[in-house]
């Protein structure tokens, strides 16, 4: 196959990823907004597509057949919590408008790009595929967040769980991080340029996760709970996908970074930086860090809907576990450009909107990021407050 067929083929696997995740909404609950600060449903259902059309069209010289709905459905909101979105369910289009649209646009670039795949930029493709894979993940903790009712449950068991498990400081001599990525070294964003090098001091940096055992220690100090916790008759649950469970101990706890920073502190310590968390991971080449019998007992790439313990996979070569996969990490780190920062011609904002000191870098990935974001290189950013992404947090001592 041509490198083109096989981005197609990646394509139709994202959008196969993507419909699955639409079929788990009861048809009912396609007008609601799970999440206060972000748009109703329907809006992702016709996102994917929107941006798809958006992006490719214009390369694949395609008319505009619907420009209302290419304008509606172009772009998210970054949620600033100070002022929520008013809309309301009437002022949305009908699910069977956008489901035409959705067809029509599929239907249009497949033929075009079937034609003359040569028309299109691999790095456009790329875009694309890792665009809807992302959502892949946004939309399914957006999905988390929607009452069990709401939801059709697919055949799923929950992971086992234990005591929460002491955790040890490993510590890290001084030395260089490498953090981004090499141009001509295969597809990444615009903020994962230039690869560059960091000297960072000597630190110690825990083995584990932190727990949700551990945060409830915290908690009954007075500190509030977790957003994906629920308590009922004095008994605390972990609001997983499809179930509440009795709160897992020896899982990583999800928190907003705001949370994260307030546990670090009262334990003395503090969140790693992007650097450090690069030096725990070891200076591995990406090829290496992402081979697959490593990968294969990491909870990634869409293997469950919930985490599983802290101690379900092996350590690192420096005695580290899961640095990638069962939760995005939160750091210390602002979201800014690095070095030699180029934003995408044809998406100059997809990071630079961002860069304004209100984001913080996470690393690593969840159960429910795909394969490829998992290289070294990714980054992901969200606001402090938000608390409803699979996001948790390592300490460390400096
Ligand atoms: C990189 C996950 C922070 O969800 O806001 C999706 C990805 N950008 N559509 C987000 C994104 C535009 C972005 N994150
Ligand atoms: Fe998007």
């Amino acid at each position: 196959m041509t490198p083109a067929a096989e981005l197609c083929q990646s394509l139709s696997q994202a959008r196969a990823q993507t419909d699955s995740l639409f079929g788990l909404v009861d048809p009912a609950a396609l007008y609601e907004r799970p999440i206060p600060e972000r748009h109703r449903i329907v809006f992702y259902l016709g996102h994917l597509e929107a941006f798809d059309r958006n992006l490719l069209g214009p390369a694949l010289h395609l008319p505009a057949f619907h420009a209302g709905f290419d304008q509606l459905f172009s772009f998210g909101i970054d949620p600033d919590s100070t002022a929520l979105p008013a809309d309301q369910p009437a002022d949305w289009p009908a699910e069977n408008e956008v489901r035409d649209y959705n067809a029509r646009v599929r239907r249009t670039l497949d033929a075009a790009l079937a034609q003359a795949p040569g028309n299109v930029p691999e790095e456009l493709l790329h875009v694309a595929i890792e665009h809807r894979l992302m959502h892949a993940e946004t939309f399914a903790y957006m999905l988390h967040h929607l009452p069990f009712e709401q939801k059709v449950p697919p055949a799923f068991s929950a992971a086992p769980s234990g005591p929460s498990p002491e955790t040890r400081m490993v510590e890290i001599p001084a030395g260089p991080a490498t953090l981004g990525r090499k141009h001509g070294d295969g597809f990444g964003w615009d903020n994962e340029f230039d690869q560059h090098q960091v000297d960072v001091p000597a630190f110690a940096i825990a083995q584990h996760k932190v727990t949700n055992g551990g945060y409830l220690e915290f908690v009954k100090t007075g500190a509030a709970p977790p957003h994906f916790w629920v308590r009922r008759d004095d008994q605390w649950f972990y609001r997983g996908m499809f179930a509440d469970i009795p709160l897992p101990l020896d899982w990583p706890v999800y928190v907003s970074h705001d949370q994260a920073q307030a546990y670090a502190q009262w334990k003395g310590k503090a969140l790693p930086t992007e650097p450090q968390f690069h030096r725990g991971a070891g200076s591995q080449p990406a090829a290496a860090s992402q081979a697959a019998p490593l990968f294969a007992r990491e909870n990634v790439d869409f293997r469950s809907w919930d985490p599983e313990p802290v101690t379900a996979s092996p350590p690192n070569p420096l005695g580290l576990s899961q640095l990638v996969g069962n939760g995005w990490e939160w750091t210390a780190t602002r979201f800014e450009p690095f070095p030699g920062f180029q934003p995408l011609s044809f998406y100059p904002g997809y990071s630079a909107n961002f860069f304004d000191g209100q984001h913080y870098v996470l690393k690593g990935g969840s159960p429910r990021t795909a394969r490829c974001l998992l290289r070294p290189s990714f980054r992901n950013w969200f606001r402090p407050a938000y608390p409803y992404i699979y996001a948790t947090f390592r300490l460390v001592e400096n």
